[in-house]
């Protein structure tokens, strides 16, 4: 039988799948990946590319891992699956709680996994809400979180988010959750930990379960905080007694040159969620670990207030024995030490773009980088519609990666293309994305 020709492939694909992010006029010249090998990906035409985004942050030790597949194979043959609902439990997922708990910051003693980011911040706010009820605090149930945040596609995890074009074809939002500006230092002034406080107040702290945010905006243009802004954040958490969740799905496991990356701030959260990089994506997996005292409410609740919250895939054993694996690979390697250097390389790399007219601002930490456009580095008039042909340049000279679409009005943010490559990245691999962008840019002035 002759293999079907991409065009035939493409067909299929326009007739039946509907992507997400779809609208047809993005997927007139889709590109198919067939295969990977470290920060590589090869499509079916045989070109290669430099993988700048680690697909979707979450290939953190690269593509081609043998490892992976075998624990993934070894795990499935011995057991794929079984429930872990109550009275059931597995080894893989018993022996990575652990894993991660001395992993992750030393306040943490609990972990419940899921299948994803917006799972496992559901599975946080349901939490928020179910440690307040069984502290006698039944009202506070209400959740603060930032602008230009990205926190899912679930219900509540969208509306936490704060991107308007994930809310539009969606509304109505689920009540109850509340927007602050984020600690944004090119286009805010300030550290703007205040705005928590004062919407704290405004809803009133018997109201409020629970603050989220992202230790670093990820999606929404990769914009670090001022080095004040977490530690102001605690302290106005523990003032008020609001949850501080910390969305670590992007920033976890290496991929700001720490473990996670609240550490850089010497913070620590009541509940940190998880996904991508536990499992570099070789299969779907997240989480959330909580606090000591989360924990403990958990444990000690009377039969009518057990924690209800029965997800089937919860500490699926196959999805654990990749992880733990992954995890081995991210030690043994040094990849965490790795990706802060090569962060600083890419930065730095980065940095000489600023030469261009239309770079604004150049930010990140770790192997996190934001390159954000402007029709005026005077003004900072946001770039909107500049990014995609900045993209499309770039796939034209072998580099893919995505950006964060611009936007106007109360809370503006001009084009930015992301980068967070694998974290095994090497040298030349990361100055030749430097390379890629400054031609691409260039080409679109
Ligand atoms: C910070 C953050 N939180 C949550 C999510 C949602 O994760 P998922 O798509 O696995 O549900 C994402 C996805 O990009 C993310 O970047």
């Amino acid at each position: 039988m002759t293999k079907p020709s991409p065009q035939a492939i493409f067909q299929v694909d326009h007739a039946h799948l509907i992507h997400p992010l779809h609208h047809p006029s993005d997927h007139q010249e889709p590109l198919l990946f067939v295969e990977g090998k470290g920060a590589i990906l090869r499509d079916i035409e045989g070109r290669e590319y430099l993988d700048g985004l680690a697909c979707l942050w979450n290939v953190n030790v690269g593509h081609g891992r043998e490892e992976l597949a075998n624990a993934a194979s070894e795990q499935m043959r011995r057991l794929a699956y079984a429930s872990a609902y109550v009275g059931f439990t597995n080894e893989p997922a018993i022996r990575l709680a652990e894993r991660l708990l001395k992993l992750a910051y030393p306040n943490l003693s609990g972990v419940y996994f899921t299948t994803g980011g917006a799972e496992s911040n559901e599975t946080a706010f349901k939490t928020a809400r179910y440690y307040w009820k069984r502290r006698g605090k039944p009202n506070k149930t209400k959740i603060i979180s930032r602008h230009h945040a990205y926190h899912g596609v679930t219900l509540a995890a969208m509306s936490a988010t704060g991107i308007p074009a994930y809310h539009k074809m969606f509304e109505p939002r689920v009540p109850g959750f509340f927007h602050i500006p984020p600690s944004y230092p090119y286009r805010l002034p300030g550290s703007m930990a205040e705005a928590l406080e004062e919407a704290i107040l405004r809803e009133d702290p018997e109201t409020v379960a629970a603050f989220i945010a992202e230790p670093v905006i990820g999606a929404g243009g990769v914009i670090p905080p001022t080095p004040d802004y977490f530690p102001r954040i605690r302290e106005i958490c523990d003032r008020y007694q609001v949850l501080f969740i910390a969305d670590e799905v992007i920033t976890g496991f290496g991929r700001t040159g720490r473990w996670f990356s609240l550490e850089h701030w010497g913070v620590q959260p009541d509940i940190l969620t998880f996904a991508k990089g536990v499992t570099s994506a070789y299969l779907p997996l997240g989480g959330m670990m909580v606090s000591r005292e989360i924990h403990q409410a958990i444990l000690e609740a009377p039969p009518a207030e057990r924690y209800m919250h029965a997800a089937t895939y919860s500490a699926h054993p196959t999805c654990c024995a990749v992880a733990l694996r992954n995890l081995e690979i991210l030690e043994q390697e040094g990849l965490i030490e790795h990706a802060a250097r090569m962060g600083e390389r890419l930065i730095a790399g980065l940095q000489t773009l600023r030469d261009l007219p239309i770079v604004g601002n150049v930010r990140g930490l770790g192997l996190m980088c934001g390159v954000e456009l402007v029709e005026d580095q005077e003004t900072k008039e946001p770039a909107i519609g500049l990014g995609a042909r900045v993209l499309a340049e770039a796939r034209k000279r072998g580099l893919v990666t995505r950006i964060r679409v611009g936007q106007r009005g109360d809370f503006p943010i001009g084009d930015t293309i992301l980068l967070a490559p694998p974290l095994v990245i090497t040298e030349e691999q990361v100055d030749r994305i430097v390379e890629i962008l400054r031609e691409s840019i260039k080409a679109c002035l």
